[in-house]
């Protein structure tokens, strides 16, 4: 029963949680969209959007976990009703189970990457490739529909991924996750911080490096200004820091569902929260932005980052450790992917826990049946990422799921929490049993600063203007123009206007077949996506009529 389950030690804990934390977004996310957006112009907004939001939503995540869990509820669905009785909190709850799913459907084939990644480092296989070679690698193992080099051998990982995530759910939290955490949180720090150090003695003219790794360092670290009122940046460095802290996720919530009532939640968010933000800015920027830079110069690894996202610390690393020579390749290989493998699965983990806490607590099923569940639908929702990566199923998934999700459920819950839960209620809440004192700060922050600030960003990424020119669009919007949106806004992204402009200017009978069949997957896994909101809504409607027959509440 999920009553007896709960954390083994404080420590375990907030390993757990730091682990949560931890994940691709630290390692991989943070550098692409730090090189995507300017470099120092991004860490300016990232860093002042976890002050203002990071730090306030995770006492107010922490607070609502363990607020539902001593009622008995260990997902956000019936937490969130439990804050204010009108009956829609539990839908918007749903977003906290459907990210999870959403975000391990593609998170999970990614894992898998590690693992391929790490036995072929070690058995040497990108040895002797030119980059573009490394390049190639990652694309024809990804892609099925092109499969040459590996044939099939993803498919295959993504299922061991799976199953070894079954498996560690199936034991329990702290039989299961934390033991993991504990293993594989100080091993993936060691890793970074031996990887770090090699980033910053790389010297140019060493090894075939051209600058060194300082280039990367200072195009990362020198802030600018300029570029401070652009909202796409802001909306670039909330939407990382929500997915790096895995905030507006309900996995938060979840694992700490499992605290007693006067357990600590101040000093534990904090510290898991600051040691995320130490893996993710000092060592996550520390290893791909400056080793790459290092060797194939800003311009390349721009070029890049934007074309592959989240890929590129698999299309740059391998060719570059190659270059320290057969031994220490092998043992740099083996340190990436390994850090890659355990921030992977700590997080992976966490996305499960919420959906085997809604299974136990509401049909009373068993952990393994409930950890089979979850691991039989990640596979189905995973398939379409795996068979059409090329066609941008997996970015669907990511944009969808892991950035538009979590800006509504966040701005949602904090609403929810300091607006008609009540600020003062919700203060104590973030007090009880705190080993530290909460700045009142937080207090007004919560109240007054948090929600509008989301919203606003939010907002600004829903309608972003062509080419981000605000006052130009404002202008013809006042002389009757209209308001063209950007392709990379939130309107644009619905109307496929990029895709659309590409099949406008194509005349290639060939490219305009694949930019259709492009454009048909792009909408059917929006069709997919919201399909299984639909029905994680039913399946919560369901559970909330048993619980009213059965007479536990609501
Ligand atoms: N925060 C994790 C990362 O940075 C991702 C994550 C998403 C974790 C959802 C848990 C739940 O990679």
């Amino acid at each position: 029963m999920s009553k007896t389950e709960s954390w083994g030690t404080r420590v375990g804990l907030i390993l757990a949680m730091a682990g949560n934390a931890v994940g691709f977004g630290n390692f991989l996310r943070f550098p692409v969209q730090a090189v995507q957006n300017g470099g120092g112009v991004f860490i300016i907004p990232y860093l002042v959007s976890f002050l203002l939001m990071g730090i306030p939503l995770l006492f107010v995540e922490w607070s609502i976990g363990r607020y539902g869990g001593n009622k008995g509820f260990h997902s956000t669905p019936f937490m969130m009703q439990s804050l204010d009785r009108r009956r829609i909190w539990k839908y918007v709850g749903v977003f906290g189970i459907f990210s999870n799913i959403g975000i391990a459907a593609y998170y999970t084939f990614m894992e898998s990457w590690t693992l391929g990644y790490l036995i072929h480092s070690i058995k040497g296989s990108f040895n002797g490739l030119d980059q573009e070679g490394v390049v190639n690698v990652f694309n024809s193992y990804i892609a099925l529909d092109q499969a040459t080099l590996f044939q099939g051998e993803s498919l295959v990982l993504f299922v061991v991924v799976l199953a070894l995530n079954v498996f560690i759910l199936s034991r329990g939290l702290s039989g299961g996750v934390e033991k993991v955490a504990k293993i594989g949180m100080p091993l993936l720090i060691g890793f970074g911080v031996i990887l770090a150090i090699r980033a910053f003695t790389l010297k140019s003219g060493v090894d075939g490096a051209v600058n060194g790794g300082s280039v990367g360092l200072n195009f990362l670290w020198t802030p600018q200004f300029d570029s401070m009122w652009n909202p796409k940046v802001w909306f670039a460095a909330a939407g990382q820091m929500f997915f790096t802290l895995s905030l507006g996720m309900g996995s938060i919530h979840a694992y700490s569902s499992y605290l007693k009532k006067k357990d600590d939640i101040a000093l534990n968010a904090m510290s898991a929260g600051w040691m995320n933000e130490f893996v993710e800015v000092v060592l996550g920027g520390a290893i791909i932005i400056p080793i790459s830079i290092g060797y194939l110069g800003i311009d390349r690894v721009v070029e890049l980052a934007s074309a592959g996202g989240l890929g590129m610390g698999f299309k740059t690393l391998p060719y570059l450790f190659a270059q320290w020579g057969p031994i220490l390749s092998i043992i740099a290989g083996i340190m990436w992917f390994g850090l890659l493998f355990f921030a992977g699965i700590t997080s992976s983990l966490a996305m499960g826990v919420p959906v085997l806490g809604f299974l136990r607590d509401e049909f009373k099923w068993s952990r393994l049946k409930a950890a089979i569940a979850f691991g039989v639908i990640i596979l189905l929702l995973g398939l379409p990422t795996v068979f059409f990566f090329n066609q941008g199923v997996f970015d669907e998934y990511d944009y969808w799921t892991g950035t538009f999700s979590l800006f509504v459920f966040a701005a949602l819950e904090v609403i929810l929490f300091s607006w008609f839960f009540g600020m003062n209620k919700g203060w104590r809440e973030i007090n009880a049993g705190a080993d530290i004192k909460v700045s009142v700060v937080f207090k007004f922050l919560l109240r007054y600063i948090t929600p509008p600030i989301l919203i606003i960003v939010f907002v600004g990424a829903v309608i972003t203007p062509e080419g981000n020119d605000w006052a130009g669009a404002f202008q013809s919007l006042m002389n009757g123009g209209g308001w063209d949106f950007d392709n990379g806004s939130l309107i644009g992204k619905i109307m496929n206007t990029g895709l659309r402009e590409q099949l406008a200017a194509a005349t290639d009978p060939e490219v305009i077949s694949d930019l259709k069949y492009k454009l048909l997957l792009t909408n059917l896994s929006r069709i997919l996506l919201m399909g299984l909101f639909v029905a994680i809504s039913l399946v919560v409607r369901k559970a909330y009529k048993k619980r009213k027959k059965e007479g536990r509440g609501f």
